[in-house]
């Protein structure tokens, strides 16, 4: 199991590029199953995550032509040969996000089975708001011996539906299944992530017809066929945001590249209130700390365009050194304070009580063995062992390959000494 060996305190200096949106592509990808003519997709991230898309959409029968042997940054998608309409056990119990291929399966095929996706380190994560939205558009969905089994009697119907709850796969397992049924389907109280207006941007170049994403409102007037074409993923906003961090938290100066500002605003407010200093252009972002101390801020997350669960760790980690106390509240998911206690074995100062955390910000922190628990906890983890004195050994790194692209090589080329053991 690899893990990272960090020695802290060094300022990082220089500019990293983005990588493409994990949140964008697996969706994007899962959405390819909607054509049967070929896709081509570029600026796909090389992620842990993606690979995992990629091999269940393989075991049904899809195709990929790569780039290269090496890496699948462009891809040729070809999914007319799908002859099998199942996401497996193995494969849905490492990755959730699978059940993106649902909607897409029923919409393209009328048939699917779906492993039930348990839950994870930061929640439960249900799914019944998935199956209640394509239950709306005519699936008849049972659920036994650990699988959705959903079926289409004849064709799904457009029908309207309102999210309790704002879901991001949710509201984009509906809107891919409605984009091939028939008559119109509108989606009341749908997430507005970017990377939700990402993949109706890409199901629009494709051909389907699809108002109001970003917005709470979706009207999707269901095609018979969609086209192929292609398509480049929009950038990762969450690396963006945890690269930011790691030249907030370590006191440097770091420019971010291949970047779109505009899906980062409120995080970039929260940055700004820790007194860094921002220069934002079209496609780069770069913070300069002077450094100076950051300055504590309070957080509460909240759907977009509110201040993003993803990036909640990432923040806890930074107001541990900051000057001042901040509370940080997690409204999204029961459990994202996993990093907490981790934080609190480099001498972090943090109390917990019920969805907040109470941060004391301290002079330093000290490097010490430290576990991985889930993606973005790991994220905080790397930034605390970036300003923490001595080695931090952070183990299960696995989590964290699964939603940044070479993440120690990019921190290494702006000064981090960051080594992986195998
Ligand atoms: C997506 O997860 C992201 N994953 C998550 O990113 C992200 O944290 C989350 O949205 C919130 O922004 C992908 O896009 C692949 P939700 P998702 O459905 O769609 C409740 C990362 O780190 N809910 O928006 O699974 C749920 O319990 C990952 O990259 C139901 O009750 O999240 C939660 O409280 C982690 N019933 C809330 O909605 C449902 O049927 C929001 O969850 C679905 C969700």
């Amino acid at each position: 199991m690899d893990s990272f060996i960090i020695k802290g305190g060094t300022p990082l200096v220089g500019t990293v590029p983005i990588s493409g949106a994990k949140n964008a592509a697996l969706p994007i990808l899962a959405a390819t199953i909607l054509t049967d003519e070929p896709v081509y997709l570029s600026n796909v991230p090389q992620l842990q995550d993606i690979s995992t898309m990629l091999e269940l959409l393989g075991g049904m029968g899809a195709t990929f032509e790569r780039s290269s042997e090496a890496a699948y940054t462009e891809l040729k998608a070809q999914t007319s040969s799908i002859f099998r309409y199942q996401a497996p056990y193995e494969l849905v119990k490492t990755m959730r996000a699978s059940i993106l291929v649902l909607g897409p399966l029923l919409a393209r095929f009328g048939k699917a089975q779906v492993s039930f996706p348990g839950g994870c380190a930061i929640g439960s994560r249900p799914v019944d708001l998935h199956l209640k939205g394509l239950q709306a558009l005519g699936a008849d969905i049972t659920v036994e011996g650990g699988y959705i089994h959903a079926a289409v009697p004849d064709k799904l119907r457009g029908a309207q539906f309102t999210f309790d709850v704002v879901s991001v796969t949710g509201t984009e397992n509906v809107m891919m299944a409605a984009v091939l049924a028939e008559g119109t389907t509108v989606i009341h109280n749908a997430a507005c992530e970017p990377e939700v207006v990402d993949l109706a941007n890409f199901l629009i170049t494709l051909g389907a017809q699809i108002r109001g994403a970003g917005t709470p409102h979706l009207t999707i007037e269901g095609v018979t066929r969609l086209g192929g074409g292609e398509y480049r993923v929009m950038m990762d906003r969450i690396e963006a945001g945890t690269f930011l961090a790691a030249g907030a938290i370590s006191g440097g100066d770091l420019t971010i590249t291949d970047v779109e500002p505009h899906a980062m605003n409120v995080v970039l407010e929260k940055f700004a209130a820790m007194g860094v200093e921002l220069s934002v252009s079209a496609n780069q972002i770069r913070l300069n700390t002077k450094g100076k101390r950051l300055k504590a801020v309070d957080i509460t997350t909240a759907p977009f365009p509110g201040f993003p669960t993803d990036m909640q760790a990432q923040f806890v980690a930074m107001n541990a050194v900051a000057k001042g106390r901040s509370t940080v509240v997690e409204t999204i998911f029961e459990n994202r304070f996993m990093h907490v206690q981790e934080l609190a074995r480099m001498g972090a100062d943090i109390k917990l009580q019920g969805n907040s955390a109470y941060i004391a910000g301290v002079a330093k922190l000290t490097g010490a063995p430290v576990m991985a628990t889930d993606l973005r906890a790991s994220a905080s983890l790397v930034l605390a062992a970036l300003v923490a004195e001595g080695e931090t050994h952070i183990d299960r790194i696995y989590h964290i390959d699964r939603g940044y692209e070479r993440i120690e090589l990019k921190l290494n080329d702006v000064g981090a000494h960051i080594q992986r053991q195998k």
